[in-house]
């Protein structure tokens, strides 16, 4: 394996327009118009010393190695900096240009320490690379003089190192930081031979703005940045190219090992989610994987209140299939079922929706995108007739407006949000409408040009309002709707959001929107150009959250934002396998491919494959299975990744769900929450230690590899296939391949998807089929899904949770940049050093009126129940909300939050909720509970049984 940092190219090609003919080094090359020398010596076959230059940032040409001598200029100039010409004559390796590398190269060691055979970066190290490659033998000037060598060390972030002392000032991590990342963290302090690169003003990395995504790390051509796992443990011997396990921008990486320990994640540049970027989460968040926390063992307990027991794989098994048959003997057959997880990848998903429907015998399936973006399913299939996004992320580069609702991709989405600031620093148009003033709406060289910081639940209201204007204001795109549209709906639609009472000024009291800005945003997505929608769960989590899908789709089609690049509505996934966990079949009314367990023909043909008859009344979803836990007739529970106590809302209710069942089964990573609650735990296993798939936002299949063997024994696959086995329904599989092929066969979408697929495309955006081999980047190109695009009617009804004078203020909910959901991996790495707890966001005139200080204990108290932490006082946020995230289980939002959702999907109504905050003395009785790793004690349990 090479472990010299891929960097080759210099300026990028322009690719446009025409070619040019030049000869370099006597051979005659071809190249487009406004590509470098270098590159086009490289094309050529040739290669040219560089230090400064790397094809992931633009040509900067401060290194002066990679000179070259041009036939009737004068000079030596940069080759990364000068482009080509018709009928050039270039000379690469003269003996002046290699006395002048030489030279260039000695002054560079020369202020070097010259501890190659010691330093972590011996074998990984472009200087040492390039000493060697410009002959360099000697240097004449020694230590003599002033040097940096002694300069001081910077160890303040947890994932690297920052060593001055071997830093050639070449400014490649200062351009990663701006150029890629977009935050202009760095800088280069100072001038001549003092010039350094500092973090901030002055301060340490982990102190600045930097947000710690290795983007400079990465770019750094000696052992300057270094990751701290190197230095500790040496360089990697190999790598597996796999896929990041957090959100659902899924990345690629390049897993380095050395002999079975894994020593860093490298962002893999040919990554077509990622491009070679990273964040903070995928690049150096994998410490959970051997956390001395992870349970290796199956235990088994007959009472929740009894002490686990470790059993073997065997006698688990054998106990779940024993227990789940006693409960369908005793309670029928429908009295179990099974959740899947969008943590886990698309065949171990579709096993479990698998082991229900033929193995339970019933439709009691559901997922955790029921929590999340069960809305986008159904808006989407209503609207367009598919249920997913309809870009890829390439499509952001030809924006020219880009409108962002109830996400906040710069700590959701990081990879992605970085690909969009660059967008917006190129000069493309930003609408974003939030409660909060996420970053986004101000970051180095990125100003929104609207920002409607809307009232949490009035997303309805705004988006009927924007179309409102659109359609009265006369810039719907006709030919689009004639062509593309039905025309009846369309119609209907025009009437109903034309109507006064849907105008900006009408619903200004409501939403609290600026009716001018309103007014204003809607001109300039509907006449800017090629204009995207991305959004997120401040979109689907709400009682109108399919309803406010389905505004978004109407907004599109009627502008004509749809088929083609640039444009598009494109749900912002949170879980890394939000969209193959819905595509697999997780949902209790549909098979893979989003067909409806009523439909005869597919349950038939199901049928025939699997050897069983299937049910065709829809089963229960995951509000209803603990409903009916309660009522006392659902009483067993297979739960795959998934924490549904800490995840789903109204926590007492879930709680005694769980405690009324006789049999939860629970197969994860850690003792979570929700296995307080479980009579047996099933050791689950990493990404690193699993072969499969996960589907990222853009509909992007992309290979799981397995890096190191399963910690438990057995993959989660295996795991699923085992219970089947045990009750009677043999399910037969040697390698997820053989998974993936059977979804092939059953799923019209993914006819064309296997692995040797796969390994050769790389990755493959569903549809691939024979209509479309090598997969779909853009949707609904010609026509929509399901034929002519249908616009819904989008009638405002506002939530039945209503603020008044015992909970005055909305409470709205998001995520943070280091934690990732419930936090099981991310509070187990040192991501917790960036958010240590959740804490209350109040504007200083709520805070002021209620005596509460920056920094306080307050008591946040809604109707479902009370919690306590930390206020921050902030005008991020307007008047009247409050903001927290949901990260730390000792502050668990979800207690606070109510079971209101939303009318089509039972998606809950997270982003609502009316609170009361008041100073507190300490925490609430439920959070005394918790022991000093935030973990629930046995006693919340033994309460909820009793
Ligand atoms: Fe061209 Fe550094 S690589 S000046």
């Amino acid at each position: 394996m090479s472990l010299i940092h891929e960097i080759d190219y210099g300026t990028p090609a322009s690719r446009a327009g025409t070619t040019v003919r030049l000869t370099i080094d006597g051979r005659e090359v071809e190249v487009p118009e406004g590509t470098s020398i270098m590159r086009a010596a490289t094309e050529a076959g040739g290669s040219i010393p560089k230090l400064c230059a790397t094809d992931m940032l633009d040509a900067f040409g401060s290194c002066r190695l990679c000179l070259v001598e041009v036939e009737g200029r004068n000079g030596t100039p940069a080759s990364c900096t000068t482009p080509v010409a018709d009928g050039m004559v270039v000379r690469t390796q003269t003996p002046r240009l290699q006395k002048l590398r030489r030279g260039v190269m000695e002054l560079y060691i020369s202020d070097h320490p010259l501890d190659c055979l010691t330093c972590a970066a011996n074998g990984d190290c472009e200087l040492q690379d390039m000493a060697g490659a410009v002959g360099l033998r000697d240097v004449r000037y020694g230590y003599q003089g002033e040097n940096h060598l002694g300069a001081a060390k910077d160890s303040s972030t947890p994932y690297f190192t920052y060593d001055p002392s071997k830093c050639i000032v070449c400014s490649r991590c200062v351009r990663a930081c701006e150029e890629v990342q977009g935050t202009f963290a760095l800088t280069i302090e100072d001038r001549g031979f003092g010039s350094r690169v500092a973090a901030g003003m002055g301060e340490t990395f982990f102190d600045s703005e930097c947000v710690s995504c290795g983007a400079c790390v990465q770019a750094c051509p000696t052992a300057t940045l270094m990751e701290t796992a190197v230095i500790e443990k040496g360089l990697p011997e190999r790598s597996v190219v796999t896929t990041c396990a957090y959100c659902g921008v899924g990345c690629t990486f390049k897993a380095e090992m050395r002999g079975e320990d894994l020593i860093r994640m490298v962002p893999y540049k040919d990554g077509k989610a990622n491009r070679g970027h990273s964040c903070v989460k995928g690049r150096f968040a994998w410490g959970y994987a051997t956390h001395r926390e992870r349970i290796l063992n199956p235990m088994l307990r007959e009472r929740i209140t009894d002490p686990w027991r470790e059993v073997s794989w065997d006698e688990a098994i054998a106990h779940v299939a024993r227990e789940f048959r006693r409960i369908q003997g005793k309670y029928g057959r429908v009295s179990v079922g099974g959740i899947t997880s969008s943590r886990c990848t698309n065949e171990e998903t579709f096993l479990v929706q698998k082991l229900v429907r033929a193995g339970f015998g019933n439709n009691n399936v559901d997922t955790c995108a029921r929590v999340c973006h069960s809305p986008t399913g159904y808006g989407l299939k209503t609207t367009f007739g598919t249920s997913a996004g309809t870009q890829d992320f390439d499509s952001v580069e030809d924006s020219d407006v880009i409108l962002v609702i109830g996400a906040n991709p710069t700590d959701g989405h990081p990879v992605f949000g970085s690909r969009m600031k660059k967008r917006l620093r190129q000069g493309a148009q930003l609408i974003v409408i939030d409660p909060r003033r996420i970053d986004l709406v101000r970051t180095p060289h990125v100003q929104a040009a609207h920002h409607l910081p809307l009232r949490p639940g009035t997303n309805v209201a705004v988006l009927t309002a924007l179309a409102h204007v659109v359609v009265t204001e006369g810039l719907v795109d006709e030919a689009f709707v004639r062509a593309r549209c039905d025309l009846d709906s369309f119609q209907a639609w025009a009437d109903f959001v034309a109507a006064p009472q849907n105008a900006p000024e009408a619903v200004a009291d409501a939403t609290g929107v600026d009716p001018l800005a309103l007014r204003a945003a809607a001109r300039l997505y509907a006449t800017g150009g090629n204009a995207a929608i991305y959004y997120g769960l401040g979109v689907t989590e709400h009682s109108q959250g399919s309803t406010t899908v389905m505004a978004i789709a109407n907004l599109a089609m009627a502008t004509g934002n749809i088929g083609r690049k640039g444009v598009g509505v494109n749900p912002l996934r949170g879980q890394n396998n939000v969209q193959g966990a819905c595509d697999m079949g997780s949902f209790p009314h549909e098979m893979s491919g989003y067909r409806h367990v009523a439909d005869d023909a597919t349950r038939a043909m199901f049928e025939e494959l699997w050897g069983t008859t299937l049910d065709r009344e829809p089963g229960l979803r995951i509000p209803n299975m603990l409903d009916a836990a309660v009522s006392g007739s659902f009483k067993g529970l297979y739960i795959q990744g998934e924490d549904i106590l800490q995840s789903d809302p109204n926590t007492a209710h879930v709680a005694a769900g769980l405690a009324a069942m006789e049999c939860v089964v629970v197969q994860d990573l850690f003792l979570n929450e929700t296995a307080n609650y479980a009579h047996v735990f099933l050791p689950g296993s990493t990404f690193l230690e699993k072969d499969g798939t996960f589907t990222n936002a853009e509909r992007r299949i992309q290979r799981v590899r397995r890096v190191m063997t399963p910690r438990s024994g057995k993959a989660d696959w295996e795991i699923t296939l085992d219970i089947a086995h045990a009750m009677g329904y043999a399910m037969t599989y040697s390698h997820p391949s053989e998974i993936m092929d059977e979804i092939a066969r059953v799923t019209p979408t993914f006819t064309g998807v296997s692995y040797d697929r796969l390994e050769q495309l790389g990755s493959i955006q569903w549809p691939c089929n024979a209509a479309a081999p090598e997969g779909t980047p853009v949707m609904h190109m010609q026509g929509f899904v399901r034929g002519q695009g249908r616009f819904m009617i989008t009638e405002y009804v506002p939530t039945d949770e209503r603020t008044g004078p015992r909970f005055p203020l909305l409470l709205t909910t998001g995520r943070i940049l280091s934690q990732y959901n419930v936090g099981a991996q991310t509070r187990r790495t040192e991501n917790s050093r960036w958010h240590e707890e959740d804490v209350l966001e109040i504007h200083p005139h709520d805070a002021e009126q209620r005596g509460v200080r920056d920094g306080d204990l307050v008591k946040l108290q809604s109707r479902a129940g009370a919690t306590t932490l930390k206020a921050t006082i902030t005008d991020r946020v307007a008047p009247g909300v409050v903001y927290t995230t949901f990260h730390h289980p000792m502050t668990q939002a979800n207690v606070v939050t109510t079971d209101y959702s939303d009318w089509a999907t039972n998606c809950p109504e997270y982003k609502v909720t009316a609170v009361q905050v008041s100073p507190s003395n300490g925490p609430t009785d439920w959070q005394t509970r918790y022991d000093d790793h935030g973990r629930q004690s046995r006693r919340i349990a033994a309460d909820a049984a009793e």
